[in-house]
Parts: structure tokens; C-alpha cells; sequence
């Protein structure tokens, strides 16, 4: 069983779909794959048909401890791919969450409940600092989407490091 959070600070870099579409493939492939959407603007929640629609969601998931998979766990018409829909429209998570004595480990401490019905366990998030971006980074895996121009800097910056390279005798170089 693998849990990983999909996330990035920037909004619009592609976290909702590579999440959905990662999550799809995974089961396609045939393991138990199940997504967990965190940001209040439900975009992955809106991305494939629900065959079952849970009465509840997040909020009742992280916001209230409830654990019981027929309560929280939508199953998409993709077999083997199931969801926990976001459904905290007012965005009201993040205050619960800050409030709360366990708020930062919530998340952390919910997921084992959920961890032996599934393979992969994939976590999208929002695009900005918040409380529910901290839960997911206390894991060990991460995907961070990023851009064409941000792809095109990289490559652009590792070809003026290898051509500045010239200019250093000793083989090191050091960026500020
Ligand atoms: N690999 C990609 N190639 C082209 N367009 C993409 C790709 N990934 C996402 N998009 C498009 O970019 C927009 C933002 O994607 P989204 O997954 O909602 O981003 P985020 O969740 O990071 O805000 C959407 O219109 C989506 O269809
Ligand atoms: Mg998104």
C-alpha cells in the first residue's frame, strides 16, 4: 500500500489531473486505487461518473472522524477506483483543522482505517499553504506536476550550469 499527495504551491500546474488520471490507470492495471480530494474547489470530484454516491465526504472524513467506507468512499464507474469527494464548499476544514488539538495529524492518523482496502492511496490538494497541504507532506512520497515553462527553465538553467562549468577549474560551482 503506497499513499502518495499530489501537490504543488501553484494552482492550475495539473494536480486534479494527474491524480484522476494516474488513479484510473492504477486501476485499469487492476489495483485497488483510492483518490482523496482536498481542495475545497472539488475538481477531481468532478472528473469521472459516480456509480455510488456517499452521503458524506471530507468534511465528515477529516472534519469529524468518521470512518465507516459506506459513509465517505464514492465508487466511480472505473471498477476498482473510489473516492472520497471534497464536499467543504464554505472552506471550513482548514479552520476546523487549526482548531483542533490533532488538527495537523488528523489526516495522518485517519488514513490507516482506509489503508488495508487499498494499493495506491492518492491525495489531491490545493494550490496555496494551507493546513490540509502540511497533512499530506508529513508522507514519504510526493508528485509535484509542474509546467512546460517551468520544465523549459530547468533544462535552460542546466545548460548555462554546464556551459558556466568552463569558467571553474576546480569542477565546482555554487548558485546563490
Ligand atoms: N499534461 C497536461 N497537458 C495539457 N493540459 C493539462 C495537463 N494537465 C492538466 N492540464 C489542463 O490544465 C488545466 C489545469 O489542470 P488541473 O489538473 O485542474 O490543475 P490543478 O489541479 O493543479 O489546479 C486543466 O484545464 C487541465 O485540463
Ligand atoms: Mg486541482
Amino acid at each position: 500500500m503506497i499513499t502518495v499527495p499530489v501537490m504543488s504551491t501553484k494552482g492550475g500546474v495539473g494536480k486534479s489531473t494527474t491524480a484522476a488520471n494516474l488513479g484510473a490507470f492504477c486501476a485499469d492495471a487492476g489495483k485497488r486505487v483510492l483518490l482523496i480530494d482536498l481542495d475545497a474547489q472539488p475538481t477531481l470530484s468532478s472528473y469521472y461518473r459516480l456509480e455510488y454516491e456517499a452521503p458524506g465526504g471530507i468534511y465528515e472524513f477529516v472534519g469529524a472522524n468518521e470512518t465507516r467506507p459506506e459513509s465517505i468512499i464514492s465508487k466511480t464507474s472505473i471498477h476498482n477506483l473510489d473516492i472520497i469527494i471534497s464536499n467543504d464548499s464554505k472552506g471550513q476544514l482548514d479552520t476546523l483543522l487549526l482548531n483542533a488539538a490533532d488538527g495537523r495529524l488528523r489526516l495522518v492518523n485517519l488514513l490507516p482505517t482506509l489503508q488495508p482496502h487499498y494499493d495506491l492511496i492518492l491525495i489531491d490538494t490545493k494550490g496555496s499553504r494551507c493546513i490540509a497541504l502540511e497533512i499530506p507532506a508529513e508522507r514519504r512520497s510526493l508528485i509535484v506536476p509542474f509546467t512546460l515553462a517551468v520544465t523549459a527553465l530547468i533544462r535552460r538553467l542546466c545548460r548555462l550550469v554546464a556551459s558556466l562549468t568552463v569558467f571553474s577549474p576546480e569542477g565546482t560551482l555554487f548558485l546563490f
